[in-house]
């Protein structure tokens, strides 16, 4: 277990109500919404140098109401949406309000201290925590570069301590990443910059060696599948198709020991009931669970030669399911506090629960535009609950956590545009730590 784990056995009761609504959730979702965006994510990609180096309150402290004109009044306020939405207005009537599923949701402050940044600034990179070493993982530096290395960050003594290449033909972004403490298993991923596709192939690291070996492919490229090591085997579902847009909902396994498959290839396993990318797979009291993501992802302009990434219809989701011991059903379990998506590495286990940092929710409903997640969620695995914990110092996605001697942390990704604006802007490499209390 990559993760730091205090056991508690627990009988895991089941709860099918979150299915019915669900279902109606997301059907209404794909109604109002089947039309294709097609915007350039260029400008939720900008990098900026004025940012905020400390926790700020940047969330007030009853929940924050987005109120916005009337899109029919002034259709081109939608342009500006970002500047719109965040200006509170009472009680005027010709304004309405909106669902509040992508507001910032009530929570307690953190005292959050800042550690030494990463070498590099990187998004959509992967992370495995082994004990005390924190392996960090390749991911876009800019959208038109992406790395190819490792950095390995000492929990112990908080220093940046190691870097080394990852091999030339590994992906380089949303990779499925899965660990049993010396060994760190990369499935597929995307390989190269811009919107390029998903490649099946999957190597193996040896963190003691750092020495790399490649593994069968996986039967289809996938693009951000969730991964986990589960009795043995490395379990591969979800993701996106090669377009990076399809949702995949096949569900595949291999054998494996001491970093090596034990089978030549993968075997067919039961489709995970939703399909689609960036979920947090979390293996726990001996149960797989698939928390959150989304269907729909930017995809490769048509006929770009550099694959300029597009944007696309995505449907945010909180889903959680759960893989039942003789893996022949998934079970429904409550829904995350609100949809949540790019959590892929941004959660950790601490005593017997699951904690959450950041994500994506759902679009802004006029704008269309991406709106990150800036509170710590904690899935309670014996009574199966959600609350919320915390804030982060700022909202950030594909943000990868660790939990170490009592410290929650976190580093890389992509954060806001400021405490009064959730868009994406800045990539960082910053890190930052908090002493849980429970
Ligand atoms: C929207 O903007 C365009 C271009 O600036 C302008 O021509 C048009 O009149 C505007 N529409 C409204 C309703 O303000
Ligand atoms: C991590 O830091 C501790 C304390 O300085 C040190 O003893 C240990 O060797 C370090 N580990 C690595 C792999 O650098
Ligand atoms: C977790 O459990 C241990 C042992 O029961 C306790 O010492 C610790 O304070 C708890 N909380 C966290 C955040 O680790």
């Amino acid at each position: 277990m990559a993760k730091n784990v205090h056991h508690h056995h627990q009988h895991q009761s089941k709860n099918n109500t979150g299915t019915k609504l669900v279902l109606i959730v997301s059907f209404a979702c794909l109604l109002g919404l089947a039309c294709i965006v097609n915007l350039l994510w260029a400008s939720s990609f900008s990098f900026s140098s004025s940012y905020l180096r400390f926790a700020s309150t940047w969330v007030s402290e009853k929940p924050r109401i987005f109120v916005l004109p009337r899109a029919e009044e002034d259709p081109n306020t939608t342009d500006k949406i970002g500047d719109v939405i965040l200006k509170r207005k009472k009680g005027s009537p010709s304004e309405r309000f909106l669902s509040a599923t992508f507001a910032d949701l009530p929570a307690p402050e953190l005292p959050w201290e800042q550690m030494p940044s990463a070498p590099v600034p990187r998004l959509d990179g992967s992370a495995i925590q082994i004990r005390n070493l924190f392996y960090v993982l390749s991911g876009y530096g800019t959208l038109d570069h992406v790395h190819s290395h490792v950095d390995v960050f000492n929990f112990t003594d908080n220093t940046w301590c190691a870097r080394f290449d990852t091999p030339k033909d590994m992906a380089n972004s949303h990779l499925g990443v899965a660990s049993d403490g010396r060994y760190i298993y990369v499935v597929s991923g995307q390989y190269g910059p811009q919107c390029r596709s998903p490649t099946a192939r999957t190597f193996v690291l040896d963190t003691q060696t750092r020495k790399w070996r490649s593994m069968p492919p996986l039967p289809a490229p996938r693009y951000a599948p969730a991964t986990q090591l589960w009795r043995g085997r490395l379990h591969v579902m979800g993701g996106s198709k090669e377009n990076r847009h399809t949702p995949g909902l096949e569900h595949w396994s291999i054998a494996v020991k001491d970093g090596k498959a034990l089978e030549k290839e993968w075997r067919t396993e039961i489709p995970i009931p939703r399909g689609g990318p960036h979920r947090a797979c979390v293996v726990v009291n001996d149960r797989l669970f698939v928390i959150g993501g989304q269907e729909g992802d930017f995809m490769a302009k048509p006929g770009s030669p550099i694959f300029k990434c597009s944007r696309r219809h995505e449907v945010v989701y909180g889903d959680v399911y759960m893989l039942d011991a003789e893996m022949k059903k998934w079970e429904v379990l409550p829904p995350l506090p609100k949809p949540n998506s790019h959590i892929e590495c941004s959660w950790v286990v601490v005593n017997n629960s699951i904690i959450i940092t950041g994500g994506t929710t759902e679009k802004h409903p006029v704008s269309k535009r991406m709106i990150l997640v800036g509170e710590v969620f904690q899935f309670h695995l014996d009574s199966l609950t959600w609350s919320v914990i915390g804030k982060l110092p700022y909202r950030v996605k594909t943000t990868l956590a660790g939990f170490w001697d009592g410290y929650l942390y976190f580093t890389s990704g992509q954060r806001d545009r400021g405490p009064d604006n959730p868009q994406p802007r800045k990539v960082i490499g910053e890190m930052w730590r908090t002493k849980l209390n429970f």
